[in-house]
C-alpha cells in the first residue's frame, strides 16, 4: 500500500508549510487540498456562479483544468498561485467547501495524487474522508490568537496591508464554518495524533511528524 500522511487542521495553523517540509524530507508527493477549494472560489467568481447553485458548481469542479507544476498552480493557462492565497479566496473556499456537491466532485481528483513513493496531504478531511487508510493522521492546530498573528506576519511580509482584529474575526468565522458544516466537517479523528504548535517552531513540528511516522 502506498503510504499516506494526512495532516488536517484549522486555518493558518501552519499545516501547509509543515506538510510541504515533511513531504520534502521523505521524498513524498504533496497535496494541498485547500488550493483546490480556493480554485473553486476563484473559478466560480469568474464564471458568476453563486454558492446557492450546487449543480452549476459541481459541473464547474468537474471541468476545472488545474495543474500543479514547478511549485506553481495553473488554472488553464493562468498562473493562480498568488491570487488564490488572498483572504477573499480563503473565505470563498470555505463557503465552497460547505457545498456537498463540490466536495463530491473533488474526491477523485484528490485521490489521484496518491502515487509512489508516498503522499503527504493537507486539508480538513484528508484523514477522515479522502485517505481514511492513511498510515499516520495528524491534527495540527494552534491557539487562534497565535494563528491570527502568524497570518498577519505572512501578509505584511508580502506587502499586503492587514488588520489583526479583522483577521482574528475572519479566522474564528472560518473555523466555525469548517467545523460545523454537515459534510466532512473539520474534526480531530479518534485515530489522529494531536499536534499543538502554539509554542512550537516549524522545524519542531516537522521533526515530531517524522518521528511519529517512523514509529507507525
Ligand atoms: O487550507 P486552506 O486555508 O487553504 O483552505 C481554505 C478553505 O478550503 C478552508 O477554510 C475550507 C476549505 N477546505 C475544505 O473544505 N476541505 C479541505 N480538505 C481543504 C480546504
Amino acid at each position: 500500500m502506498i503510504p499516506v500522511i494526512a495532516i488536517d487542521g484549522p486555518t493558518a495553523s501552519g499545516k501547509g508549510t509543515v506538510a510541504q517540509l515533511v513531504a520534502q524530507q521523505l521524498g513524498f508527493h504533496y497535496l494541498d487540498s485547500g488550493a483546490l477549494y480556493r480554485l473553486v472560489g476563484l473559478a466560480s467568481l469568474q464564471a458568476g456562479i453563486e454558492f446557492s447553485e450546487p449543480q452549476r458548481l459541481q459541473k464547474l469542479c468537474r471541468q476545472m483544468a488545474i495543474e500543479f507544476r514547478d511549485g506553481c498552480i495553473f488554472f488553464g493557462k493562468e498562473d493562480v498561485t498568488e491570487v488564490i492565497r488572498s483572504e477573499e479566496m480563503g473565505k470563498r473556499a470555505s463557503s465552497a467547501g460547505a457545498v456537498p456537491e463540490v466536495r463530491e466532485a473533488l474526491i477523485e481528483l484528490q485521490k489521484s495524487f496518491l502515487k509512489p513513493p508516498g503522499l503527504v496531504a493537507d486539508g480538513r478531511d484528508m484523514g477522515s474522508v479522502i485517505f481514511p487508510q492513511a498510515q499516520l493522521k495528524v491534527f495540527l492546530t494552534a491557539d487562534a490568537k497565535i494563528r491570527a498573528q502568524r497570518r498577519y506576519k505572512q501578509l505584511i511580509a508580502k506587502g499586503i496591508s492587514a488588520n489583526i482584529e479583522v483577521l482574528t474575526k475572519d479566522l474564528v468565522e472560518r473555523d466555525l464554518r469548517d467545523t460545523q458544516r454537515e459534510t466532512a466537517p473539520l474534526v480531530q479523528s479518534e485515530d489522529a495524533f494531536l499536534l499543538d504548535t502554539t509554542d512550537q517552531t516549524i522545524d519542531e513540528a516537522v521533526s515530531q511528524i517524522i518521528a511519529w511516522y517512523q514509529k507507525v
